[in-house]
């Protein structure tokens, strides 16, 4: 079984420690020795001394147990401070704490073995040194300061997706050290971007705890229908893994293009690390719901339609689903098969989207309409208000106040979702009562019925006024009957 990284890391620090302790210790105790070997071999000869090279040896070790003894200080405090208070301090803390601890052992260690050099005068007098270390320094200290002021900033954390750059690396940060951050991309591959650097780019984040969204693009033929394919889609997508729940996804008309209609699907993600899989997952929910759902995708083709008008009139009235329609509409009952499909012939489709208006209160009318697919909503205003007054389904009509008395709409109609209404004009009208007069009688009823709706709904009391008999007369008035 293998062993754990942190064990194997223990066990080679133990084993460093012990080397390097175990070679001080020898150097000391041989230390006299080598100092006498060295000025035996040396002689008289002035600079370095015997003494200053085995001091510069002790140095070297001091060093290394230094770095060693800091490095454990390093883990055992922050160890503590993660176990017992949950802090997990950030690499760069962690750096400048070993550099400063490490500094000051390092200074007190020379100050001991070389008593005589004064290492303030040595840094402050020596200018050459200065610019040589300056200039040495500039990219490290760039980078250093670019990373204290991230921490600072916490612009980003760890765990969260970055986007840094002209050159758009995108990944989830791993690091942020006192050099560099590093970001783990989606193919896998570290990048590391120097402090400094992401310090003048624009970075683009998508913290972890947070809601990030993503846009999908897909596309229908012009023939599937909108209300139809953003059911569908927005469905599909929020049931997929990783989509959130907390926000429904939203599908929306990008554009109309050349080959069909453009479509995006907003989607909020858990876990936006995964938006690869996860768009990958959308699209392949889009493909089954639309296979179910008889709904296609538009690739790029060119329809050549070569159209004779007899075809177009075929098309337009779709036959015998209009005349079904139309003769289980209980006022067109008493019709003949022959007058029904005539009626059949004279309907015009028109399809609403969900929350469109179909006929307004107040503008003049001549058609009246009969619900083909779908429903409608009869509303009133009331008080600036909107007051349902009725809801319409599949083979109910609306619409023939204003067409069979001249007088302005009475009420809004909007359908209440993708609907596809029959209507039927004047003329058409016409034709019908010369030929069955009684049409007229049942009609003036229905209409004295919801005029007595409309009444009790709204404070309009020229609605109420009108009885069967009276509306009667007005229709064959105005139709001349
Ligand atoms: P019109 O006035 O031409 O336009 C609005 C239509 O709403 C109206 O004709 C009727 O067809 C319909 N309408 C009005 N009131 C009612 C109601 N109470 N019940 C059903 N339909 C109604």
């Amino acid at each position: 079984m293998a062993r754990p990284r942190s064990t194997n890391k223990l066990i080679l620090f133990l084993a460093a420690s012990a080397a390097a302790l175990l070679a001080a210790y020898l150097f000391w105790s041989f230390a006299a020795d080598v100092e006498a070997l060295l000025k035996h071999r040396m002689g008289a000869s002035p600079s370095p001394s015997a003494d200053t090279i085995v001091k510069v040896v002790k140095l070297f070790f001091v060093g290394i147990i230094g770095y060693l003894f800091v490095r454990a200080l390093n883990s055992l405090f922050f160890g503590l401070a993660f176990q017992l208070k949950r802090i997990d301090a950030p690499t760069l803390i962690r750096n400048i704490f070993t550099i400063v601890a490490f500094t000051i052992l390092f200074l007190i260690a020379f100050t001991f073995l070389f008593p005589g050099v004064n290492l303030g005068a040595l840094f402050t007098t020596s200018a050459i040194f200065g610019v040589i270390l300056g200039l040495a320094l500039q990219d490290t200290l760039g980078n250093f300061f670019a990373g204290i002021s991230l921490q600072a900033d916490r612009p980003f954390q760890v765990g969260d997706v970055i986007t840094v750059g002209a050159q758009r690396h995108t990944g989830v940060v791993e690091e942020i050290s006192w050099r560099a951050i590093k970001i783990r991309t989606f193919t896998n591959h570290v990048v590391l971007i120097a402090n400094s650097n992401a310090a003048k780019e624009p970075i683009e984040v998508c913290p972890r705890d947070n809601l990030n969204a993503r846009i999908v693009l897909f596309n229908t033929l012009y023939t599937d229908s909108p209300a139809k394919t953003i059911h569908v889609v927005r469905e599909a997508v929020r049931e997929a893994d990783n989509v959130s729940e907390k926000v429904a996804p939203i599908v929306r008309i990008r554009g109309l293009g050349d080959n069909g209609v453009d479509y995006e699907v907003k989607y909020w993600l858990v876990d936006y690390a995964k938006y690869n899989d996860t768009d990958a997952l959308v699209r392949q929910r889009i493909w089954y719901a639309f296979r179910r759902a008889g709904l296609n995708f538009a690739f790029p083709t060119r329809t050549l339609y070569v159209e004779r008008p007899e075809r177009a009139a075929q098309r337009d009235g779709d036959g015998g689903a209009v005349v079904e329609r139309l003769s289980a509409v209980d006022i067109f009952a008493p019709l003949s098969a022959d007058e029904t499909s005539m009626l059949a012939q004279a309907a015009v489709r028109h399809v609403f989207a969900p929350g469109e208006t179909v006929i307004r209160a107040g503008d003049p009318g001549s058609s009246m309409f009969v619900v083909h697919k779908g429903r409608v909503t009869v509303q009133v205003s009331e008080n600036g208000r909107p007051r349902t007054v009725a809801t319409l389904n599949e083979g109910d009509f609306f619409g023939e106040m204003a067409l069979f008395t001249g007088e302005p709409r009475t009420a809004n109609v909007l359908a209440l979702e993708e609907t596809e209404v029959l209507e039927i004009g004047h003329a058409a009208m016409k034709r019908v009562f010369d030929t069955n007069p009684d049409l007229v009688e049942s009609l003036s009823f229905i209409m004295a019925e919801r005029r007595q709706g409309l009444a009790s709904q709204t404070d309009d009391s020229a609605a109420n006024t009108h009885s069967s008999a009276g509306i009667l007369s007005a229709i064959k008035r105005f139709f001349g009957i």
